[in-house]
Parts: structure tokens; C-alpha cells; sequence
């Protein structure tokens, strides 16, 4: 058993040797670029938003075929809804519009889709097509594929605040007994595993209001190209990437 112990990774031809441990296990993507993808061409907004949508079916595809434990993408955000309502609109639309194709696959692949952001404002179709998705995977084992999806991260720590404030109020919980993992416990990502690896396309080197507790370790990799352009060998290189950095925590090496 050669290679039993290493991921083989092929990336233009070269093999790349990835041992286990240095393989991020929960990866993060903000899917950003789609409009200026689409403007570039002359094409609407719209298309662009579309050409996404085939590049986070191969971003899952490769995801799963490399192992990886949590796919977490950046869907809609809770400031998005401040676009035209027409755009917003036609985003509502693409949970639906994905899934209906991709759903057949994602449950034979073993995938457990997942959920994270608010319920409130989001259309009913949005919330059906999206709950089909978590009930009809919801036994399966393997990658858990994360929407978020009307997420914002400080709405998210606010409602953490509010249910441990309610829990304090009425005398069922001391001040002193809420730490960390409680905190990450009242978040929408409860029970994941913080993400190990944030990959930002589309030029951009900020984070949108994503994930602002869950990030805190995490390793940051930001690619020039947009959204729709991103591929299995962009996925691949911020891995190659990852599994070269010296995560320290804070500590240093003796
Ligand atoms: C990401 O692409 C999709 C969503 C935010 C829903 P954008 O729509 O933000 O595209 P750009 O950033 O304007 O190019
Ligand atoms: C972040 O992208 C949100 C999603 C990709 C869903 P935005 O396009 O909304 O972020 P900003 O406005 O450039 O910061
Ligand atoms: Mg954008």
C-alpha cells in the first residue's frame, strides 16, 4: 500500500503528495465575481449568477472526490438583499433551480446538505426547495455541503447573544459557565467544525460578513479570476497551498 497514507492529487500533469494530516478538513468559499464575470462578456448579471452555479457544481464534485469533510459556500448574504429586486429575486430562485438537478446526485454521492442562516425573508419556494435538500440527505455520511444562505455573520452572533441571554434571564444558566464552544454552539454552523481553509475569488481580500467567529484560525487564500472561471485546479492549488502553511495558533515551535 504505497500511497495508502498520502492524497494523491493530480494538478497539470503533476502529482501532488498531500499526507492526511495537512489536508484541510472544512473549507470555506466566497462565491463572488459572478456579476463582473458576466459584465466582462456583455452579458447580463443573470448569466453570470448561472456560469456560478456550474462552478459550484464542479467545486462539489471535486470537494467529494478529494475527501473533503465540509464544503461551507457563500451563497446569498444578508446584505445582499440591498441589491435590486430583481436580481434578488432571480437569486431566490437558484436554490431551486440547482438542486432540482443536482439533488439526484448529491444523495447517491452520500452527501448531507446542510443549512446555515436565517429562515426569515427568504421566499417559500427558497425554504422548500432548500428543505427537500436537508430532509432527503439528512442520514447521509459523507461531505456535508453547507449553504449559507441569507447569512450574515453578525446577525448570526447576535442571535447566539440573544438565546444565551434568555437562557441567563431565566436562571437556567450562570454568567460565568458561557465560554467558546457555547458561543459556537448557538451559531448556525453548530456542531461543524470551524473551517480550516477560506478561498475569496474574484480579486476582492475581504470577508463580507462571513463566518467572522468561525475564521479566527483559519487560512486565507484569495484568487484573481471570478467566480464562474473557478475550477478543480483552483481548488487544488489553494489546497497544494494549505498544506504548506505553518499553522501555529499562537504558538510557537519548540
Ligand atoms: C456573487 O457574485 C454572487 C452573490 C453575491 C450572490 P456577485 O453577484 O457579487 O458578483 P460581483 O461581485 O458583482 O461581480
Ligand atoms: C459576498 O459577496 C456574498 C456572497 C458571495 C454571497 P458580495 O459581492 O456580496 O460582497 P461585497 O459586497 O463585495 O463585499
Ligand atoms: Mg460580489
Amino acid at each position: 500500500m504505497p500511497f495508502a497514507w498520502k492524497k494523491i492529487l493530480k494538478k497539470n500533469n503533476k502529482t501532488v503528495k498531500i499526507p492526511p494530516e495537512r489536508m484541510p478538513k472544512h473549507i470555506a468559499i466566497i462565491m463572488d465575481g459572478n456579476g463582473r464575470w458576466a459584465a466582462q462578456r456583455g452579458l447580463p448579471r443573470t448569466a453570470g449568477h448561472h456560469a456560478g452555479m456550474a462552478a459550484l457544481r464542479r467545486t462539489i464534485r471535486a470537494a467529494n472526490d478529494l475527501g473533503i469533510k465540509v464544503l461551507t459556500v457563500y451563497a446569498f448574504s444578508t446584505e445582499n438583499w440591498n441589491r435590486p429586486a430583481a436580481e434578488v429575486d432571480f437569486l431566490m430562485r437558484l436554490p431551486s433551480e440547482f438542486l432540482r438537478t443536482d439533488l439526484p446526485e448529491l444523495v447517491a454521492k452520500n452527501v448531507k446538505v446542510m443549512m446555515s442562516g436565517s429562515y426569515e425573508g427568504l421566499p417559500q419556494h427558497t425554504i422548500e426547495a432548500v428543505n427537500e435538500a436537508i430532509n432527503k440527505t439528512a442520514n447521509n455520511t459523507g461531505m456535508i455541503l453547507n449553504f449559507a444562505l441569507n447569512y450574515g455573520s453578525r446577525a448570526e452572533i447576535v442571535k447566539a447573544v440573544r438565546e444565551i441571554s434568555q437562557a441567563v434571564a431565566a436562571g437556567s444558566l450562570q454568567v460565568d459557565e458561557i465560554n467558546e464552544e457555547m458561543i459556537s454552539n448557538h451559531l448556525y454552523t453548530a456542531g461543524l467544525p470551524d473551517p480550516d481553509l477560506l478561498i475569496r475569488p474574484s480579486g476582492e481580500i475581504r470577508l463580507s460578513n462571513f463566518l467572522l467567529w468561525q475564521l479566527a484560525y483559519a487560512e486565507l487564500w484569495f484568487v484573481d479570476i471570478y467566480w464562474p472561471d473557478f475550477t478543480r485546479e483552483h481548488l487544488l492549488a489553494a489546497i497544494e497551498a494549505f498544506s504548506q502553511r505553518d499553522r501555529r495558533f499562537g504558538a510557537i515551535k519548540l
